[in-house]
């Protein structure tokens, strides 16, 4: 294998560095994008907040989080340990600057001690992407020059609803050309997402059978176990909607439903993505379910209702589960819909995209089994299982259903990555193929647009902490004559395998 390309020198600007994202996944993904070697010697990082730190203290307070982290099993850094060596060399980089993001004096100081190319993360909440654009712009630091990129991280949620994505992106876009905004997706810097595209379109088993001639429907599904974790506040504004449906499972969905781009450029790929997005159908009235999560067991752990999280309204309305029906209409996908489905405080942690084939067009066997199925693991155990059904052995004819798993671990080093290290370098190297366009944005915002509009009044369904979702959630699918794939742990698809040969034997 060669060895990475190392990325051109640049200083990392991240607004909000004494905030939670810089903390728990930008600082560990530069840390592991050090160990990988693709980080220019004269690589810097600046941080900008309100926060009282200095230098020293800013750099200890990373330190020891990244030290926290790397002791905690559950963290998604899971580098092992931390180098001292790589430590050092990291923490030489990072200087910080207090200031006020809404002020102009921060960008006119920041001005004086950039100079060259820059990357500005803004790892903020939304409504400040606005003001830093106009702060950087009003500045002259978002001016490249032929030998000086400047570019905009700004991350999700992008906009609240289509018009202020829109009013955001004009906004930018008086500051700056779209080839310099990053819209992020921490999504597509999931190995996983992105192996949607190979697994799609580098092998002939699966492909011809990816549409509706042969599958029923699709569910993509992100369940956290975990509640709003201190994000109260945010919570509250957002939902589970905001906060995931439009960006994270929108992306998904566009990994699994795009007609094959005509090469792996950033304009083939961004295009086939903003098509099919643009063929999705705006959510009709009665394909929306929402939800809120009642006290409740999660893992044999008692869990308060979401009414009672710090930072949330006793009465809140707001919705931590969301589930809606899709249809896309294009060639490919009409007739097959698309559920998608997202919770906190679930049964379990599950990010995962089920396609369901139809039953057998000339049916000999009689009714089928729950298998028939191509399961694509996201997160947590990674890879892809497939349910078919086979012959029990024994006298006669009858059927078994049994599962084959991939494990990604299985067949690929362990490499320390969480996500963002892809896309941080891909930024620094000026690719945005893994980043969203205008039109990525918007068009997801206008299939949700009718839920957003719907769900200004009424109440959500409880949902204790710990199950499945509400019961809502699971009428939208029965009423198909559906239903959605259990939470449960699965068996295990090799063992599976195994009691079938020994069966056999
Ligand atoms: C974030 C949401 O964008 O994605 C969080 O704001 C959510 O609420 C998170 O927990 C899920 O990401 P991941 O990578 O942990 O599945």
């Amino acid at each position: 294998m060669t060895a990475p390309t190392v990325a051109p020198a640049c200083t990392l600007v991240l607004f909000g560095a004494a905030g939670d994202l810089v903390k728990r996944l930008l600082i560990p993904s530069i840390y592991d994008l050090m160990v990988s070697g693709v980080l220019d010697p004269a690589f810097r990082i600046i941080g900008v907040d309100r926060a009282e730190l200095g230098d020293e203290a800013w750099r200890r307070s990373l330190n020891d989080a990244l030290h926290q982290m790397v002791a905690d099993p559950a963290a998604e850094f899971n580098a092992g340990s931390i180098r001292e060596d790589v430590w050092q060399d990291l923490g030489g980089r990072l200087t910080y600057q207090r200031g006020d993001i809404t002020l102009d004096e921060t960008y006119q100081a920041l001005a004086g001690r950039i100079a060259g190319s820059a990357i500005f993360y803004c790892a903020v909440a939304g409504r400040f992407f606005g003001p830093i654009a106009d702060g950087l712009g009003k500045a002259g630091l978002l001016q490249e020059t032929p030998t000086a990129f400047r570019r905009l991280v700004v991350e999700k949620p992008f906009g609240d609803d289509l018009a202020s994505a829109r009013a955001l992106d004009d906004k930018i876009l008086g500051w700056a050309k779209e080839p310099q905004i990053y819209r992020i997706d921490h999504f597509l810097g999931k190995e996983t997402v992105q192996a949607i595209l190979a697994l799609r379109f580098a092998n002939r088993i699966f492909e011809p059978l990816w549409s509706n001639a042969h599958l029923d429907h699709v569910q993509i599904t992100a369940a956290e176990v975990l509640g709003v974790e201190g994000r109260g506040s945010f919570y509250e504004r957002a939902g589970a909607l905001r906060d995931m449906v439009p960006n994270h499972l929108f992306q998904i969905l566009a990994m699994v439903a795009m007609e094959p781009p005509k090469d792996l450029g950033e304009q083939a790929v961004r295009d086939a993505k903003g098509e099919v997005l643009a063929a999705v159908q705006p959510v009709k009235p009665g394909d929306m379910v929402r939800g809120q999560y009642a006290a409740g067991t999660v893992n044999g752990t008692p869990r308060v209702a979401y009414r009672e999280e710090p930072g949330v309204d006793p009465h809140s309305r707001t919705e931590t589960y969301a589930a809606i029906r899709l249809a896309i209409a294009t060639p490919r996908w009409t007739g097959v819909p698309f559920y998608l489905r997202t919770g906190k405080r679930l049964a379990a942690h599950r990010t995962e995209i089920v396609l369901q084939f139809k039953p057998s067009a000339h049916p000999i066997f009689g009714e089928p089994h729950d298998a028939n199925r191509l399961t694509l693991h996201i997160d947590g155990d990674k890879g892809l299982r497939t349910d078919f059904q086979i012959k029990a052995p024994g006298p006669g004819m009858a059927l078994a259903p049994v599962a084959e798993t991939f494990r990604h671990d299985d067949f690929f080093e362990h490499v320390p990555n969480i996500g963002y290290e892809s896309l941080l370098y891909a930024c620094m190297m000026g690719d945005a193929s893994l980043f969203q366009r205008a039109d990525a944005i918007e068009a997801p915002w206008r299939s949700v647009e009718p839920v957003l509009e719907a769900w200004k009044t009424g109440e959500p369904d409880l949902y204790a902490a710990g199950s499945a979702g509400p019961a809502s959630a699971d009428a939208l699918l029965s009423r198909d004559g559906r239903a959605w794939a259990s939470l449960q742990p699965e068996p295990d698809g090799r063992a599976g395998r195994r009691m079938a040969d020994g069966a056999a034997a």
